[in-house]
C-alpha cells in the first residue's frame, strides 16, 4: 500500500452535535468480516466471494458491515461500490487512514451507498507515534480531527478510530477523542489493536471515554485476540458503556483475529441476567454464516470453537450423553437450533455409554433385546479403544453381526 500522504489541516468544523444512535442498552454489531477479517492470511476473497457473503451478513441482521478498504486495491473499492449498490438497506462502511487521499477514495467507494458510513483511523499510541508515523502528538491530533472533518464533507455518519487506542496515554485518548466528535465523528472506536488488554483494564478505559463523551458520540470497541481475550474484552467494554462492538464471523481477523461475532452475540442472549443488552442479530442464521464463510475462505473454525465448531454440540462422554437423552439442559446451556445447528449429535465413541449406543441403534432402525445390546456394546467398546468414533454404518454392520436384524426402516 502505498505511503499515507500527508494530510490537510482542519478541514471546517462540524454541526452542532445532537444525540446520537442507538442509545441507551442497544449494542449495535458492526461486522468486519469483509475488511479486518479478509485482511488476514488464508481468509483474501474475490468481490463475487464477498457479495455472497454481505448476503448471508445482511440476513443475520448486522447493523454496520464494514465492505473493505478503498484505496487498499481496486478489488476493495469495487467490493465497497458493489455493496453499497446492492444492500441499501444496510449501513455499509469503508476504511481509510486520515489522509486526504484515503478519505476521498472511500467517500467515492461509498457514493451508491444509501447508508454511508466513512471509518477513518490513525494510531495514537506513542509507540506507534514515534516508530511508525514518525509524528507528534499534536500532528496526530490535528490530523485526525482534519481526516474526520474531510469525511464529513461527503457523509453524515463518519467513525473514528484510534489505533493502538488501549497503549495510548489515556489523557491523550481523550484530547483526541473529543477532537474528532468536535470535528464531526459520531462513533468513536477505542480499538485494542494488539490484544494485549484485560477485561478490567478496558472496562476503565471505555468507562472513561463514554464518560468524557457523555451522548456526544457512540463509544465502540475493537478488539483482537492475541491473548484469547477478545470477547471477554469486548463485553466488559459494553459494561462500561461501549454501544457499538465490532466483530468478525468466526473470529477470523488480523493474527489471533477479531472478536467473534457468534460468541459476543450468544453470550449477551444467553446471559441476559447478568448482561441485559439488545442486539438486532437473527441468531439462526450464525450457524450457516460461518460455514459459508469457511466455504469461501481457505479454513473452518476449529472443531471445539464455541457456538460454531463441529463439537459445539456434539457429546461423547458416556455420562453426558445419558444426561442429554433424559433431559438436554443437563449438559446444553443452549438449544443448537437458536444458532442454526438442526440438532446436538452423540459422537459414539469409546466414552459412550449403553443409553446412548442403544439410542443411535433405534434411531437407525434396529430394535435389539438387552442381550443383543449387550454384545453389540461389548464389540462397539473393543473397535471403538481403536478408533476415533464410530459412523453410522460400522454400528448398523456391528448390529447385523450379532443379531442378523434387518432395520425396520
Ligand atoms: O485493529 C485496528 O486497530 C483496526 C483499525 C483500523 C480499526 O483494525
Ligand atoms: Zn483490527
Amino acid at each position: 500500500m502505498s505511503a499515507c500522504p500527508a494530510t490537510e489541516t482542519q478541514a471546517g468544523g462540524a454541526e452542532t452535535r445532537t444525540r446520537a444512535e442507538p442509545v441507551n442498552n442497544r449494542v449495535h454489531i458492526f461486522d468486519t468480516t469483509l475488511r479486518d477479517g479478509e485482511q488476514s492470511p488464508g481468509c483474501s476473497m474475490t468481490v463475487s466471494e464477498k457479495l455472497r457473503m454481505a448476503s448471508k451478513l445482511v440476513e443475520l441482521g448486522v447493523d454496520t458491515l464494514e465492505a473493505g478498504f478503498p484505496i487498499a486495491s481496486d478489488g476493495d473499492f469495487e467490493a465497497v461500490d458493489t455493496i453499497s449498490r446492492e444492500f441499501p438497506d444496510v449501513s455499509v462502511a469503508a476504511l481509510a487512514r486520515a489522509c486526504t487521499l484515503d478519505v476521498e477514495r472511500a467517500a467515492r467507494a461509498l457514493e451508491k451507498a444509501k447508508r454511508p458510513r466513512l471509518h477513518t483511523f490513525i494510531a495514537t499510541s506513542d509507540i506507534h507515534l514515534k516508530h511508525k508515523l514518525r509524528k507528534t502528538r499534536q500532528q496526530v491530533l490535528e490530523e485526525a480531527a482534519a481526516a474526520v472533518a474531510l469525511a464529513r464533507r461527503y457523509v453524515d455518519d463518519v467513525e473514528f478510530s484510534a489505533e493502538d487506542a488501549t497503549r495510548t496515554d489515556l489523557d491523550y485518548l481523550e484530547q483526541v477523542s473529543k477532537a474528532t466528535v468536535a470535528a464531526g465523528a459520531r462513533t468513536v472506536n477505542l480499538p485494542d489493536t494488539v490484544g494485549y488488554s484485560t477485561p478490567d483494564e478496558h472496562a476503565e478505559l471505555i468507562g472513561r471515554m463514554a464518560r468524557a463523551l457523555g451522548d456526544t458520540a457512540i463509544v465502540s470497541v475493537h478488539c483482537h485476540d492475541d491473548l484469547g481475550l477478545a470477547v471477554a474484552n469486548s463485553l466488559a467494554a459494553v459494561q462500561a458503556g461501549a454501544r457499538q462492538v465490532e466483530c468478525t464471523i468466526n473470529g477470523i481477523g488480523e493474527r489471533a483475529g477479531n472478536c467473534s461475532l457468534e460468541e459476543l452475540v450468544m453470550t449477551i442472549r444467553v446471559r441476559q441476567d447478568r448482561l441485559p443488552f439488545e442486539v438486532g442479530i437473527r441468531t439462526e442464521h450464525l450457524y450457516p454464516a460461518s460455514r459459508l464463510l469457511s466455504e469461501l475462505i481457505s479454513f473452518g473454525p476449529q472443531p471445539n470453537k464455541a457456538i460454531v465448531g463441529r463439537n459445539a454440540f456434539a457429546h461423547e462422554a458416556g455420562i453426558h450423553q445419558d444426561g442429554v437423552l433424559k433431559e438436554r439442559t443437563t449438559y446444553e446451556i443452549m438449544d443448537p437450533r437458536t444458532v442454526g445447528v438442526p440438532e446436538s449429535s452423540l459422537v459414539l465413541g469409546k466414552h459412550s455409554g449403553r443409553h446412548a449406543l442403544r439410542d443411535r441403534c433405534e434411531h437407525l432402525g434396529f430394535q435389539l433385546t438387552r442381550e443383543q445390546l449387550e454384545e453389540v456394546y461389548r464389540r462397539f467398546i473393543t473397535l471403538a479403544d481403536r478408533k476415533k468414533g464410530l459412523l453410522d454404518e460400522e454400528i448398523a454392520g456391528l448390529v447385523r453381526q450379532v443379531s442378523g436384524a434387518v432395520a425396520v426402516r
